[in-house]
């Protein structure tokens, strides 16, 4: 807490908290962690259990919903979610006007931002019904606009949704069939892709939810606070870490290269850091990065790659560091990005594509936070304040005289 009445034309005491490392945002129901245990719990439910027995349909459900479904309310979701995979013809040409080489993640930012401007219906944020129905076509269509940005990227045409699929198959089906070419997905792959889609569903006031929150409490429309999140977590030490630590492991390349970069991740003077380390909050093993571990070699297995070298690396990476005194006492633990680049390289899917996945999976996460925020009554406009530490007041000197 720091007393502001001794610096210039400010008054009072408030808290100076740069990174909000101790400061809550707001009050939830919808995730716990335990950062010092490793423990990441949805409505009270581990994800380990979610990601075992579970599917991302019914994660969904029990982020927006607070409960788990009953079959029928699993149906009736599924139905809903079916039925809103579309996304606007006109949309088609939205995409064009990007440059073939654009970022995927640029793509979406600017498509789920322009969703407001197709579906008016359900802008309206003081209306329920329309909440909910922003909600379903958000958690629908972002796997069918993510294919888009993929298949725009790959020069192929958009293929489009095939709502006799689950979730994950539609998805993995719009992104790798082609005309012309009988495609099927591997029931274990859609498996694995399912609860990529789990692990990465919500994860409390993460810097794209906080995003998200900030965004919606000026009353902008959802599609508009998702577009922001979608903006939020394309950096390098959010979402994008996935990526970066398929870079990494790639730059590094063989197991006895690894010495070199766990130095050089030390070096104070190097700017380098270890991609998949480390957490603001887990200071402990990362839960979700068990699983992924896990999903990693099952995909390996099922695709029939064995001793895959960037495996070898990751997983001889994690041997030194996780036995190395700088790294055991910062308690830095691998994260979920560092199993998932690995695994999303052998779904198919190109480095530029990872933060995507990432976006369509927590789309849920960040849609059922806005919700939470919007129906809370003691909820105002988020306005965090500052430490002025500039000049005091001074008169205006004339170009000629400075
Ligand atoms: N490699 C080497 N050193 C590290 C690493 C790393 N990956 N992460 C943190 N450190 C060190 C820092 O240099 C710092 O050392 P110091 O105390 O001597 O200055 C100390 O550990 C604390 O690091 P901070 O940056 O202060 O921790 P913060 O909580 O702000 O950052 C973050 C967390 C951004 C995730 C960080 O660990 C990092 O950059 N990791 C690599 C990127 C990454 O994997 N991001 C994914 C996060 S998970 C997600 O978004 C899904």
């Amino acid at each position: 807490v720091v007393d502001i009445s001794k610096l210039y034309g400010q008054s009072g005491r408030f808290t100076y908290d740069p990174g909000f490392t101790s400061t809550a945002s707001c009050e939830s129901k919808i995730t716990f962690i335990d950062g010092e245990a490793g423990v990441l719990l949805h409505r009270g439910y581990p994800i380990d259990q979610l990601a075992e027995k579970g599917d991302f349909i019914e994660t969904c459900y029990l982020l927006l919903e607070g409960e788990l479904p009953t079959e029928s309310q699993y149906q009736e979701f599924e139905r809903a979610i079916t039925y809103h995979t579309m996304v606007h013809e006109q949309l088609n040409y939205l995409y064009r006007g990007f440059r073939r080489d654009a970022h995927p993640m640029a793509i979406m930012t600017g498509v789920v931002g322009a969703l407001s401007a197709f579906y008016h219906d359900s802008t309206d944020i003081n209306d329920p019904e329309q909440r909910m129905i922003a909600s379903r076509r958000l958690i629908a269509k972002m796997p069918t606009i993510a294919a888009m940005a993929y298949k725009y990227s790959m020069g192929q045409p958009f293929v489009y949704p095939r709502n006799e699929l689950s979730y994950a198959e539609n998805f993995l089906h719009m992104c790798f069939a082609v005309p012309a070419e009988d495609y099927k997905v591997d029931p274990v792959l859609a498996r694995a892709m399912d609860r990529i889609f789990i692990l990465h569903a919500d994860h409390e006031q993460n810097a794209s939810t906080s995003t998200v929150r900030l965004a919606g409490s000026s009353g902008a429309n959802p599609f508009a606070c998702i577009a922001a999140g979608i903006a939020c977590l394309w950096g390098p030490s959010h979402g994008g870490a996935n990526e970066a630590a398929l870079n990494m492991l790639m730059e590094i390349g063989s197991v006895d290269r690894i010495p070199e970069y766990v130095q050089k991740a030390k070096d104070k003077n190097d700017p380098f850091r270890l991609m998949g380390f480390g957490h603001r909050v887990y200071k402990n093993y990362d839960p979700r990065a068990k699983v992924m571990q896990q999903t990693c070699h099952e995909v390996l297995n099922t695709l029939g790659i064995k001793d895959d070298p960037l495996l070898n690396v990751a997983m001889e990476l994690e041997k030194i560091a996780l036995e190395d005194e700088y790294f055991v006492e910062k308690k830095l633990y691998p994260n979920i990005d560092f199993y998932s680049g690995i695994t999303l390289r052998a779904l198919g899917f190109p480095t530029t594509m990872f933060t995507v996945l990432f976006a369509l999976a927590r789309t849920v996460g960040w849609i059922a936070q806005w919700k939470e925020m919007i129906e809370d009554p003691s909820q105002r406009i988020g306005r965090p304040r500052q430490l002025y530490t500039g000049y005091p007041e001074r008169p205006y000197v004339g170009r000629g005289e400075r």
